[in-house]
């Protein structure tokens, strides 16, 4: 029996090391893009990403508005792992 207490980003199909390169394959551009559009971060808001996965809406909103605070959390450590490696990857302001 599994202990885990979450569904990872590919749920049981995938290792998280996929799932960007899935993802992009799904029109992901796009509908992250609608995602920022509707959120419209403003300066000095502070956002929490539940379920961040690989970090990459948390680095698009930063992106879009760098002076709204910008926290992803999700329970899995590897996706938090790699989101990590595109954070610092991002830029000096990205931890
Ligand atoms: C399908 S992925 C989506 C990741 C990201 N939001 C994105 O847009 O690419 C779902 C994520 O939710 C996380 N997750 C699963 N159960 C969770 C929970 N109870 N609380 C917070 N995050 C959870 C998973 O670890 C996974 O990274």
């Amino acid at each position: 029996m599994e202990d885990r207490t979450y569904t990872p980003a590919l749920g049981r199909i995938g290792h998280a090391q996929f799932y960007d390169p899935i993802v992009r394959l799904m029109h992901e551009r796009r509908w992250r893009g609608l995602v920022l559009r509707h959120l419209d971060a403003q300066p000095a808001e502070r956002i929490v990403d539940v379920g961040c996965g690989t970090g990459t809406l948390a680095l698009m909103l930063h992106a879009a508005q760098p002076r709204a605070q910008v926290l992803g959390i999700d329970p899995d450590a590897q996706v938090l792992a790699i989101a990590a490696h595109k954070a610092r990857n991002a830029g000096p302001t990205l931890r």
